[in-house]
């Protein structure tokens, strides 16, 4: 059946109307949307959690470690002479900056974390304590090896490696399974009353 040219008019300009009509709504269901997210408990924790201050420290101590990768990485084509100041280096960095920051951990995080996960024996954090011992361990390999007159590279390299594996394994345990716990059940202000902040570079 045909239409007349007003009748086609009509309809094209109906259309037009309806289908601008349609992109205004979805605009509007967008825009109600976000700021009913935004409103939300879930959206407000997602943009303060209370372990910030863990989670940038890590941020910070990440950038580092890729550096002391760059370091270890160069280590097999070093002159001789060099070598020994990259390792001491690497060495330092995990002396001054990651063994602090665990020591901090089992200060104040582990504590908190154990008190909500329950009371059992061992504690919650018990492997991740263990971990820490492991880190601490492997970091004094670490010096021993470059503390030698003629230090060997790929003895150092292949320890240095299993640390900063391990590291980084560590690191996402605590921001994927141990600071969410803290996350659900304390405020910023009671986080930082209880757990206090991670230890601060220089
Ligand atoms: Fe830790
Ligand atoms: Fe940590």
């Amino acid at each position: 059946m045909g239409m007349n040219p007003g009748e086609r008019n009509r309809r094209a300009s109906f259309e037009r109307h309806m289908g601008c009509r349609a992109l205004t709504m979805r605009t509007h269901t967008l825009v109600l949307g976000f700021a009913l997210a935004a409103a939300s408990p879930s959206f407000v924790l997602r943009q303060e959690r209370p372990s910030e201050s863990f989670r940038a420290e890590h941020r910070s101590i990440r950038e580092h470690l890729r550096h002391v990768e760059e370091v270890v990485g160069s280590l097999a084509e070093a002159p001789g002479a060099e070598r020994k100041g990259r390792m001491s280096e690497a060495v330092a960095f995990f002396r001054e900056h990651i063994v602090p920051h665990a020591e901090a951990e089992e200060r104040g995080l582990y504590p908190a974390v154990d008190k909500r996960a329950g009371s059992a024996v061992p504690p919650f954090t018990a492997s991740m304590r263990h971990e820490h011992r492991i880190v601490g361990r492997w970091v004094e390999e670490l010096a021993a090896e470059a503390g030698k007159p003629s230090p060997d590279a790929r003895t150092f390299c292949r320890r240095a490696d299993n640390l900063l594996g391990l590291l980084a394994a560590h690191f996402e345990e605590e921001e994927e399974v141990l600071l969410p716990i803290l996350d659900r059940t304390l405020t910023k202000e009671e986080f930082e009353k209880e757990v206090g902040g991670p230890v601060r570079r220089p």
